[in-house]
């Protein structure tokens, strides 16, 4: 599959990792019409692309996302209802529904700046590691507007109900060692070993089985919204569902590996899986 190219978004890939780039450096990513609509078509294209194993999404430059474009964003679409729908559609699209649901593993590289709207697409990505130098702000109180989109929504859902009404009603700038401790993200590395640190964990997820991790993470998603009874019906309806989709049959392979050749014990790492069989 080749790679497109976008006026706002790079894509990078390498060993199974695609890097997804929010590319307005200048900008310091702040997200415009034209990013919404470039990411949008990016992430379709991707989810269906089989050299993709883990998606990395990070910023170019010093920052991950400075927010939406103030000014072509906001205001240059304040008496245009018919374009700021459509860019408030491709936002909300990309940012939560595309990334939330995209079918393999996706992490949020947070190499510096995050304001704002860029919050959600961190929420989105199953997991986020962020640099110590990273700087992450609610700023939206700041200039008289709320944390909208969906970002209270995101917000109320990742953080502490007490550091999230902190960081909404003062606008107080945190960094990413903060991150880390208020549980916004998995981890804070010096920037220097981030990419490394990332490198490092995608690898781990590619050990695993692409099936199970997908169905795994959509559950975990899903379960969130539901009751008890609900979760255990849904769960029973997912397991059995996983076997019938998993084309590497990891529940067979496990076991055998296990019971039978003992050549490895769960509580310990991942079953070797045969080679070269795409999700
Ligand atoms: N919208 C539009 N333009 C932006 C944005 C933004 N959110 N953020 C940065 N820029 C532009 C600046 O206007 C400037 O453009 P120019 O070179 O044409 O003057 C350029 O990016 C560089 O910005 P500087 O402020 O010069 O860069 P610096 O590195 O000093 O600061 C920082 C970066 C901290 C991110 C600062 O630009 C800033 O505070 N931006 C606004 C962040 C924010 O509040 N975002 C939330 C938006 S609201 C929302 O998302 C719902």
């Amino acid at each position: 599959m080749t790679t497109k190219k976008y006026e706002t978004v790079l894509i990078e890939k390498q060993d199974g990792i695609t890097w997804l780039i929010m590319n307005r450096p200048d900008k310091r990513n702040a997200m415009s019409p034209q990013l919404h609509l470039d990411m949008d078509d990016a992430l379709a294209e991707l989810a269906v692309d089989p050299q993709t194993q883990v998606l990395v999404l990070t910023g170019a430059g010093e920052a991950f996302c400075a927010g939406q474009d103030i000014k072509l964003y906001f205001r240059a679409n304040d008496d245009a209802p018919a374009a700021r729908a459509k860019a408030r559609h491709a936002s909300n699209q990309w940012r939560w529904q595309r990334l939330s649901t995209f079918p393999q593993p996706t992490i949020a590289m947070v190499n510096g700046y995050c304001f704002g709207g860029g919050f959600t697409q961190v929420c989105a990505c199953d997991f986020a590691i962020a640099a110590d130098e990273a700087l992450f702000g609610l700023s939206e109180v700041n200039w008289g507007i709320l944390p909208g989109g969906i970002v209270s929504w995101n917000i109320a859902q990742t953080l502490n109900f007490r550091d999230g009404m902190y960081y909404a009603l003062t606008g107080d700038t945190f960094d990413g060692k903060k991150a880390k401790e208020i549980g916004f993200v998995n981890f804070s590395y010096p920037k220097a070993k981030l990419k490394e640190e990332t490198i490092k964990l995608a690898k781990k997820l590619m050990e695993k089985s692409p099936a199970v991790l997908r169905y795994t993470k959509e559950a975990l998603r899903a379960v969130r919204f539901m009751n008890e009874p609900q979760a255990a019906d849904y769960l029973n309806a997912k397991s059995e569902a996983l076997r019938f989709v998993d084309r590497e049959d990891s529940r067979s392979q496990g076991m055998k590996q296990f019971l039978d050749e003992k050549s490895y014990r769960p509580g310990f790492g991942a079953f070797k899986r045969p080679k070269a069989t795409p999700a």
